[in-house]
């Protein structure tokens, strides 16, 4: 339920992801929301999809989740004059750049949010890299047997920022080199993987996703049966698939990285 901006609540928190439509995954959001709540207690936090189509499908389930415009003007009615927005991306690309344009354009309107902060996602500095490659080994860990590849699936874009990824794959050489990582909509692409994967000797390989939640990337693009899914494509190149369908925010320590981000964080 939302509140007014008091003593105990005095600045909110609003975390802005893309959205999912599949009830599972969305339950990561919100059990993002919990770590997060549980690190702020003094902060109100709020949701905001960027994806419009997944909120008018939640809208027709009779549920509304707003736009982030739509969240901060909200938040401004409420009487909010300090708000931080926590970007739930991974990379640096058009969702968080879209994110930065809200916040710029309604930052000081008249009777409103008088100072909004945003916070960067998941792959920002050098120590987020770091850090989130020491996170993935140990994490792999628990499931995969030596000499056995982690495929990472990452979405890729067109923006700039895909370079995300080649350097992500760069840290990983130099912390756990059987784990890569490869895109649905960039490079490097699955195809561009196989021949390091055959290279290397791998004939086991582990498909996780490099995504906030597991929603229909996963359960479609990664484990499904059609057969261009990186599922079916490694079959039938000959390797022997696992999935492990666990997303980067069913991983505490990786919503830990999110957290720690939120501008002045520490200060409240
Ligand atoms: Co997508």
């Amino acid at each position: 339920m939302n509140t007014k901006p008091s003593r105990n609540h005095p600045k909110a928190l609003l975390l802005t992801a893309f959205g999912t439509t599949i009830p599972a995954a969305y339950a990561t959001y919100e059990s993002m929301g919990q770590q997060f709540s549980e690190a702020f207690p003094d902060r109100e936090i709020r949701w905001a999809f960027t994806s419009a189509f997944v909120r008018k499908k939640w809208k027709s389930r009779g549920k509304d989740i707003l736009s982030p415009a739509a969240a901060l003007a909200q938040l401004a009615d409420d009487g909010f004059k300090e708000v931080s927005i926590q970007s739930l991306h991974v990379i640096h690309g058009y969702e968080y750049h879209d994110i930065l344009k809200t916040a710029r354009g309604l930052e000081g309107l008249p009777k409103s949010i008088e100072k909004i902060t945003v916070g960067e996602p998941l792959l920002s500095d050098h120590n987020d890299y770091q850090r989130l490659c020491d996170i993935l080994h140990a994490h792999a860990k628990v499931f995969r047997q030596p000499g056995e590849a982690l495929l990472l699936m990452g979405h890729g874009t067109s923006h700039p920022a895909n370079i995300a990824y080649a350097g992500l794959q760069e840290y990983l050489r130099h912390t756990d080199a059987t784990i890569y990582v490869a895109t649905i909509e960039a490079f490097p692409a699955i195809a561009q993987v196989i021949p390091q994967l055959r290279k290397a000797g791998i004939d086991t390989v582990w498909l996780m996703p490099l995504l906030t939640i597991a929603g229909d990337h996963v359960l479609n693009d990664m484990a499904g049966e059609k057969e261009d899914s990186w599922r079916s494509i490694l079959v039938k190149e000959g390797f022997t698939v696992h999935m492990h369908p666990t997303s980067l925010g069913q991983i505490k320590d990786v919503v830990q990285m999110w957290i720690e981000k939120v501008p002045d964080g520490r200060s409240f």
